[in-house]
């Protein structure tokens, strides 16, 4: 039950010990089926739905995994839900390295993706390649997300070359969002339509292991779907895709805005949070916690010889000794 460093002391009293946090099971055994690409290929061909959601740190990675979602994005969303950035562009490698490392250590299952930040990977294959090994040798991701279509075609090949499992991510791409003039639907003429059809055929012929569809019309997510052979995981995209993504804290009502037409809100954190965090400015306020339970005491023979010493001390104050 408790990590390494505590177990030492199971059977005797935590209150002895000095760490007040749960720790990880350290020496854990269990034998979980990891999903991969492969089984994600196989889920598309047996037609059973792709589950997929984003996660940023090690206790909502833990849940996420242990809730049976298949594949769990860090993405680079994290600069908005986390670290309270307007747009995904700010988000450097340090900071990608860094939460998907957190999320590794809480995976044990899911197939765990993570995204390559804005400039990681524009100016060059080599930057993008040493980027994309950084996340996966450092972190501990199996597989890296990129934003493009045709124009990344090359990329994720080389990538692909190179050992990395690549996922791409087409339609409303948020690191373009200069360019497409802010965050619209994508793929609504027959023109637009086309270049996503295109987009899709050329990622899968590069070697991507999945594609992201992001706001795109239903009808087209569905057609794509049906057009490649890889596995379509959808995110404003309709339900006609091999696969759904969401934002971990849309889910939540985490995100202090209202949430986008594609998200579902299945349970109010923000909510839960306030509540209990005014419960426990009241509580401290009024003193009532902690409470005795909640304290650490003295071995009971200290604390009877020192309530005797108080004893004999009270008597002599009165005069009776
Ligand atoms: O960064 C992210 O969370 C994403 C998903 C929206 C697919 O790219």
């Amino acid at each position: 039950m408790f990590g390494p460093h505590l177990r030492q002391y199971s059977g005797a009293a935590l209150e002895r010990t000095m760490s007040l946090t749960q720790l990880r099971d350290g020496g854990s055994t269990s034998r979980v089926r990891p999903v991969t690409a492969q089984s994600l290929l196989e889920m598309k061909r047996a037609g059973h739905a792709i589950t997929a959601l984003t996660a940023y740190d090690y206790p909502t990675a833990r849940l996420v995994d242990q809730a049976g979602i298949d594949l769990i994005l860090v993405g680079d969303s994290v600069g908005m839900a986390v670290l309270g950035y307007e747009s995904t562009l700010p988000v450097t490698m340090d900071e990608m390295l860094h939460h998907t490392r957190a999320v590794a250590r809480g995976v044990e299952r899911a197939f765990l993706v993570a995204d390559m930040p804005f400039g990681s990977y524009q100016a060059s294959a080599a930057d993008g390649i040493r980027n994309a090994t950084r996340l996966i040798k450092e972190a501990g991701a199996h597989a890296v997300k990129i934003e493009g279509g045709q124009r990344r075609a090359e990329l994720v090949q080389r990538m692909t070359e190179a050992e990395i499992s690549v996922v791409g991510h087409i339609g409303l791409t948020p690191q373009s969002v200069h360019q497409m003039s802010g965050y619209r639907v994508q793929g609504r003429t027959p023109d637009a339509i086309e270049a996503l059809y295109a987009d899709a055929l050329s990622l899968e012929a590069a070697g991507a292991v999945a594609i992201v569809l992001e706001g795109i019309p239903r009808e087209v997510a569905a057609e794509i779907t049906a057009r490649v052979t890889v596995p379509t995981i959808g995110i404003g995209a309709g339900p006609d895709c091999d696969g759904q993504i969401l934002v971990f804290h849309d889910l939540f009502n985490l995100t202090f805005s209202p949430p986008a037409k594609f998200a579902r809100r299945y349970g109010d954190a923000a909510a839960f949070f306030a509540g209990a965090l005014e419960q426990y400015r009241d509580d401290v306020a009024h003193r009532s916690f902690p409470g005795d339970a909640e304290s650490y005491h003295l071995p009971r023979e200290l604390r009877e010889r020192r309530e005797e010493i108080e004893h004999l001390g009270k008597l002599e104050a009165a005069g009776r000794i």
